[in-house]
Formats: C-alpha cells, sequence, structure tokens
C-alpha cells in the first residue's frame, strides 16, 4: 500500500494503484491495471458486469473544448452504469462571470459529484486540479497532452482483432504534433509489447522524431492508427494544402492495397473525409472506425466504474 496525502485527508490506495486519485494519463496506469479495465469494458460489452454499477452515483462532465464521441460516450457511459449525469458547458457556466476552474470543480464536489470528467484546452489540467479536490477526476483530453480514455477504447478495438500486443507493429501516422491521441496510445502500446512507429510530414512531428517511410512504411504494419490534422491546434504554414497533405500522407485507394488484408486501420475521429483518408477507404472492412465508436461506451464505463469504485482508497484520518 503507498500512503498519499490530499488535503485534510490521509488516504491509502488498495494494492495495484500506484498513482493519484482519477485517471489522468496513461503513463499512470499500470500495464495490469490497462488489462484489468480492458477485461471489464469487455464484460460490459457482453452484457455482463450488471453488479458493477454506479447506481445512484453522480457523474460530472465539464468539457470546454468540443467533443461528439468522448461526452457523448461519457454520457452514455454514466446512464449505463446507472449514475446521474450533470453536464456542465463552460460557455453558460459561471466560469464566464469569472470564476475559476478550481472553484467550479470545488462546487460540483460540494453538490455531491462522485467523479469528474474533465476535457480543456490546458495540457495538465486534471492532474493540477486533482490536488484541489478529492474526488476522482477522469482526463477526457487535455490539450496536446493524453487521451486516456480514447487509447482505452483504441486498446479494446486492437484487442479484439488481434490475439497479443506483443511484436504487432503500430504505425501512427500523420499529425503527431499536435496529437493528445498518438502520445496515449504511442506509450501504452509500447508499453504492451508493441513496436510502435511514425510517418507524416516533419512539420507535424515532434522534434527529434523519427519516422518512416511513407507509403512503403505500410506493407509491414499490423495497425494503421491515422489521425486527424488538428487546424484548430495548427500555426499557418506548417501544410501547403490539404490536398497535398492527402496525395503525400493520405490513405488513399492506391496505398490501401499496400496494407496486410488482416492488418487493420483505426482513426479517432472526427474524420477528415478527403484528407487523412479517402472517402471510401471508411467503409472497407479493415477499418474498424465505427467499431472504435461503439467501443468507447465500454471503455468509458469500465473507466468511470474503476475511478469511482474500483480505485477504491480507506480513508484513515480526517
Ligand atoms: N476522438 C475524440 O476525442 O472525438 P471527439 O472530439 O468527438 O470527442
Amino acid at each position: 500500500m503507498a500512503l498519499c496525502n490530499l488535503p485534510n485527508r490521509r488516504y491509502f490506495f488498495c494494492e495495484g494503484v500506484k498513482s493519484m486519485l482519477g485517471i489522468h494519463a496513461i503513463s499512470e496506469i499500470s500495464v495490469k491495471e490497462i488489462e484489468r479495465l480492458l477485461d471489464l469494458a469487455d464484460e460490459y460489452k457482453a452484457g455482463k458486469g450488471t453488479r458493477k454499477n454506479l447506481n445512484g452515483k453522480t457523474v460530472a462532465l465539464f468539457f470546454s473544448e468540443n467533443s461528439t464521441r468522448t461526452k457523448m460516450s461519457f454520457t452514455l457511459a454514466a446512464q449505463k452504469l446507472g449514475a446521474n449525469v450533470l453536464d456542465l458547458n463552460e460557455d453558460t457556466s459561471s466560469i464566464n462571470k469569472g470564476e475559476s476552474l478550481i472553484d467550479t470543480a470545488k462546487t460540483l464536489e460540494a453538490m455531491g459529484a462522485d467523479c469528474l470528467v474533465i476535457r480543456h484546452k490546458e495540457s495538465g489540467i486534471t492532474r493540477y486540479l486533482q490536488k484541489h479536490i478529492n474526488i476522482p477526476i477522469i482526463n477526457a483530453g487535455d490539450g496536446w497532452s493524453q487521451h486516456p480514455s480514447q487509447c482505452l477504447l483504441d486498446l479494446m478495438t486492437i484487442r479484439e482483432y488481434k490475439s497479443s500486443f506483443t511484436n504487432l507493429n503500430v504505425l501512427i501516422a500523420g499529425d503527431i504534433l499536435h496529437s493528445r491521441v498518438a502520445r496515449s496510445d504511442a506509450e501504452a502500446l509500447r508499453k504492451l509489447g508493441a513496436t510502435v512507429s511514425f510517418a507524416g510530414p516533419k512539420t507535424l512531428m515532434p522534434p527529434e522524431t523519427k519516422t518512416t517511410l511513407w507509403p512503403e512504411c505500410l506493407k509491414d504494419t499490423d495497425v494503421l492508427i491515422l489521425l486527424r490534422l488538428q487546424k484548430e491546434r495548427q500555426e499557418q504554414g506548417l501544410l501547403s494544402s490539404l490536398n497535398e497533405y492527402h496525395n503525400l500522407y493520405g490513405l488513399t485507394e492506391e496505398n490501401l492495397e499496400l496494407l496486410p488484408k488482416d492488418s487493420l486501420i483505426l482513426h479517432p475521429g472526427p474524420v477528415n473525409r478527403g484528407v487523412e483518408l479517402a472517402d471510401s477507404v471508411l467503409e472497407n472492412p479493415r477499418s474498424k472506425i465505427h467499431e472504435q465508436v461503439k467501443n468507447g461506451v465500454f471503455a468509458r464505463m469500465a473507466m468511470l466504474y474503476t475511478a469511482v469504485e474500483g480505485r477504491k482508497i480507506v480513508e484513515i484520518s480526517a
């Protein structure tokens, strides 16, 4: 057991839980715990695990960046677990009257929320907020930094089709520089034994990232993770045109021929059709993009349950 001090309280974390409250980054989750989360997500998908619920609990969502998949699936996941859902939008919240994010989180905690799910443009914000409140926070995507719930659903989807992560060749292609998905996925997949490589324009790579030759690299790829071009985070001049990007780094019908027949094509969404991939590729049997969305609900059920109940902490003194 490890001891951790939070404001006004001291906690013991149960065995296997090595870090702080909440789920902030893949680096804080051990291989054993990732496997446990994936098993639980599979259980929910198979219609089991009804006793692992959050009946009577309250999950609060606070998204200050746009989202369809993550927000809707956390909402659905919480509802399927039997929890009440509070949905706070930055634009209509008292943040617009000058209230701080810490006070906003404390307010939701005081109302009795059992968990906060936060998406924000600032990298590291959930870990920072966690120092100020005593209910778990789940990172639903923070700036360029981490997207642990997307990572978990990606792992779940890969595990459904590939027997093992060990020695799997995973290629992450596109806008690596601005992608929290790339950071979380690469870290988790390497931890699980996969070989991860990157492809894309130099202007969209973090400094000193080794890249592989596109499209030649496709022939050795078991899993291709295409990334959305994050136009909202990009400076001017990183790309000459979207059309040129598609021709040089897109998954065109021609490039698709290079990919092994049993490979998987993933994309976190939303997809820029005709940019990261040709329209027709989306419906190719190797594309598991719709399956990823479906799995997102079950992966997030597992995260919510684990954050609120599974990562149970025992209060030992006030
Ligand atoms: N992949 C993902 O985070 O999608 P949304 O922005 O729609 O939530």
